[in-house]
């Protein structure tokens, strides 16, 4: 026998019995951002390698270990991307989508070549949004917003806000010589990774998650006390933003993010329930980038939520991935003539989730396999119902005796029974007429 082959590690397949969980989360993300005023904005999967290294930063973990990085068959260097925000900031620029504020979202998988573990993976997904040419912390206090409104929609109540300000350029330069300053006094301290981090980033250090060093780390100078007034304002409004809306919220100094274009507003939304990688939504501002890039300087904001983390904390009781109705059908004729009621069916019932039984089989083995496929209902068509236009109807979730129902009065009495047990169908106005259904 030849060998299997198996998906790549830390790259997974979304089965069936979970992709209901998964179209669950995105349809209530899509809504959200509709309702919002957020436009879907497509980006390929692949970019020119440089796009990530000017924008994330030469000197993150990344850029420097971890994205899928290669030479097509022409040479260029290209990459898988590794996050959304540095597609879209190309993509705005290319297309000359600057000239007017933008709020932008998209959805895809990125991919990172870390360590597969428990909420990370080398191939992920996220739904993020990104703003531009809005300033204010007005703005900011909507991402955030909008995020708490999105928890609720999912049934979270268990996730907490951590935010900072990083400052601007200028300011951050600042801290940085007082940090190293601090680190270098202490080097004896650090460990290999952080060493390394004192002269080419020394804010990464603050990121260690190497206990030996956390007492280190605590003790390190703070970034809040460079900001200037505007950054100093720009943030106590946002916290007052934050105040009245009633959302709590834990000012983290330590909080610098591992891609290096922020400033000033910081934030993540973690999760206590997901062990180490806890992190379900992270974002802030990089109002350098755009110019980094090549564009006009142009202020920006945005975020992204790591899907594999939100799926783990929904519950999946609530997610119905079953039809609402399975037709079975015994018998030569009915077994032919099925198909064409079953579309029949959905045609005067457009949220009708049906299902047609193919393949034939005994009536015993059918009702079976619908009772397994969760349907709410059983339809059965045999010759005898098809020459009379009616099926038997069988409640499978609850207790009730099979009747037979005519076709034509299936579109009044399947969606209330339906609507009874939870199942969202709607009727349409025709019926089917008084020639039913016949096999050709
Ligand atoms: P990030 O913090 O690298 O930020 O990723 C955002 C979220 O994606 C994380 O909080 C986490 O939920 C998820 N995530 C990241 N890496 C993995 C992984 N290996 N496996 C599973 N989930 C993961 C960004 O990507 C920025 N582009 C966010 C942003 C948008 N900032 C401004 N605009």
């Amino acid at each position: 026998m030849p060998n299997k082959i198996q998906a790549i590690r830390g790259m997974h397949d979304i089965l069936p019995e979970r992709s209901a969980l998964w179209q669950h989360l995105e349809e209530k993300a899509r809504n959200l951002l509709d309702r919002y005023g957020y436009r879907e904005l497509r980006t390929p999967l692949v970019e020119v390698t440089e796009l990530f290294k000017r924008s994330i930063g030469e000197v993150t973990d990344i850029v420097e270990k971890e994205m899928y990085s290669f030479a097509d068959r022409g040479g260029d260097k290209l990459a898988l991307r590794p996050e959304g925000t540095a597609s879209c900031v190309r993509a705005a620029i290319e297309h000359g989508l600057l000239e007017q504020p933008q709020r932008l979202w998209y959805c895809g998988p990125m991919f990172r070549r870390e360590r597969p573990q428990r909420g990370r993976y080398r191939q992920f997904h996220q739904i993020g949004v990104e703003v531009f040419g809005l300033e204010g912390p007005d703005i900011d206090l909507e991402l955030i917003l909008m995020t708490r409104q999105f928890w609720r929609m999912l049934g979270l109540d268990n996730l907490r806000l951590e935010i900072n300000s990083l400052g601007d350029a200028h300011e951050r330069a600042l801290y940085r010589d007082d940090l190293s300053a601090y680190l270098s006094s202490h080097s004896e301290r650090l460990d290999g990774d952080s060493l390394k981090r004192l002269s080419t980033n020394p804010l990464r250090v603050l990121d260690s998650k190497n206990p030996a060093m956390q007492q280190l780390i605590a003790d390190a100078p703070s970034l809040l006390d460079c900001l200037g007034e505007a950054t100093r304002t720009h943030f106590t409004n946002l916290c007052s933003g934050l105040d009245s809306a009633g959302i709590p919220y834990q000012i983290n100094q330590r909080l610098v993010r591992g891609l290096d274009y922020y400033n000033r507003t910081v934030f993540e939304w973690i999760s206590d329930d997901l062990g180490a990688q806890g992190t379900v939504c992270a974002g802030g501002r990089y109002d350098g980038l755009v110019s980094q890039l090549g564009g006009r300087p142009t202020p920006a904001v945005g975020f992204a939520m790591g899907l594999e983390r939100l799926i783990e904390l929904i519950d999946p009781g609530h997610i119905d991935s079953g039809p609402d109705a399975y037709l079975v059908a015994v018998g030569e004729r009915a077994q032919a003539a099925a198909p064409l009621l079953a579309d029949r069916l959905r045609e005067q019932m457009p949220k009708l989730r049906l299902l047609c039984h193919c393949g034939g089989g005994s009536f015993k083995s059918q009702f079976k396999k619908a009772d397994r496929s969760g349907s709410q209902i059983a339809l059965v068509l045999g010759d005898a119902e098809l020459d009379q236009n009616s099926v038997g109807l069988k409640p499978l979730r609850h207790d009730g005796e099979q009747r037979t129902v005519a076709f034509e009065a299936l579109h009044e009495i399947l969606p209330r029974i339906l609507a009874e047990r939870g199942s969202e169908t709607s009727a349409s106005e025709s019926s089917i007429g008084e020639a039913g259904i016949r096999a050709e």
